[in-house]
């Protein structure tokens, strides 16, 4: 099996028969060195990590704390100094030089577009909520509590929420610069990557200069809403992003299989234009073991996109897209993901790395 938990390969589908999610969540413990001595699935919670912190380290001492407690049962009782040489072990194994270069690369290929994208709208750079949100949306945030949160939006199965959250002008200029951003890709015969395995079209917003107005979006707007409701994956730690557009049309991508995303909390909100069909189906939360089981009729749900109006859900909430029939369709995507939850997303987000198994 291989692994990847880059932007690239992050969008995985949910495969139809074999029990087994290529996703990310059960990698680590396929290590040949540790085969009697597996790391643990999930994090044993009642474990009290040690403090890593004045250590001379070459990752974050947090990092080496959350992936203590998927240590095996055994090790917990060992000296700190074993523990330590032990993490940083595989961490480092997992790092190969390959993984440093492509990431290199990638922070070369943002550089190359930065510099010569000439943004259309400089005012969605930066953050202005009073002209981007709804203000029934920014009135329920400001007061930041689960019954507000609960008055503006719907919930119509359990764990998917939907909500009028932008206000039409910036679902515009946010279509209107993706344009242009294409326009100019095509114009200047730019090779962009796509925003994942999945879609053919669309484009990185994190690539040509919005990363800092979506990491705002996501600490300030969705981890507020994910802390109250999503808490169980680590919604109250969301820490990083990969925000992205994509696009449906008989000529673009026409539909999305069933999938789980490579996120903790996924934000969805629909740009326009004019389209039909492109509805969002969801069947239901599961685990890695269980991500093929049976749909029970509760969790069957099929959504209708509307301008404007967002669907947050877990990443591991079981979904895909029908086909858009006519018309063109642009969401937006912002994955929201919690390093301190899974210690393997932390080593890419600290050192810019990602794993690799095979
Ligand atoms: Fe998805």
């Amino acid at each position: 099996m291989s692994f990847d938990v880059s932007r690239k390969e992050a969008q995985q589908p949910a495969p139809p028969s074999t029990g087994h999610n290529g996703n990310a969540v059960a990698v680590l413990p396929s290590m040949s060195t540790v085969t009697a001595n597996r790391l643990r699935l999930n994090p044993n919670t009642e474990h009290k990590p040690e403090n890593y912190e004045g250590l001379q380290l070459e990752f974050s001492p947090l990092l080496f704390s959350s992936l203590e407690r998927y240590l095996p049962p055994p090790m917990l009782s060992l000296p700190r100094d074993s523990k330590l040489h032990y993490m940083r072990d595989i961490i480092l194994r997992y790092s190969p030089d390959g993984e440093r270069i492509r990431v290199q690369r990638h922070r070369e290929y943002r550089q190359k577009i930065i510099s010569h994208y000439q943004p259309l709208h400089r005012e969605l750079y930066t953050m202005h909520a009073s002209n981007f949100f709804a203000p029934s949306f920014l009135k329920a945030i400001n007061e930041n509590k689960e019954e507000g949160f609960r008055s503006i939006m719907a919930e119509p199965t359990l764990g998917v929420f939907t909500f009028e959250m932008f206000q039409p002008r910036f679902c515009e200029l946010l279509l209107s610069e993706v344009e242009n951003f294409e326009k100019w890709v095509h114009e200047t015969k730019f090779r962009i990557m796509r925003p994942n395995t999945m879609n053919k079209f669309g484009a990185v917003l994190d690539d040509f200069g919005l990363e800092t107005m979506l990491g705002k979006l996501m600490e300030d707007f969705i981890r507020p809403i994910s802390k109250v409701f999503f808490s169980d994956v680590g919604g109250s730690t969301l820490d990083s992003h990969h925000g992205f557009v994509v696009e449906y049309g008989i000529d673009r991508d026409v539909e999305l299989g069933f999938h789980v995303d490579d996120s903790e909390v996924t934000l969805n909100v629909c740009l326009g234009k004019q389209f039909s069909g492109g509805d969002l189906f969801f069947r239901g939360v599961r685990c890695d073991k269980h991500v093929n089981t049976e749909t029970q009729s509760d969790e069957i749900l099929d959504y209708s996109h509307v301008p404007g109006r967002a669907v947050l859900h877990r990443g591991r909430h079981r979904h895909g897209a029908r086909a858009t029939t006519s018309g063109q369709r642009f969401n937006l995507l912002l994955w929201c993901r919690s390093g301190y939850l899974h210690p393997w997303r932390m080593v890419q987000h600290d050192t810019q790395i990602t794993f690799g198994l095979s």
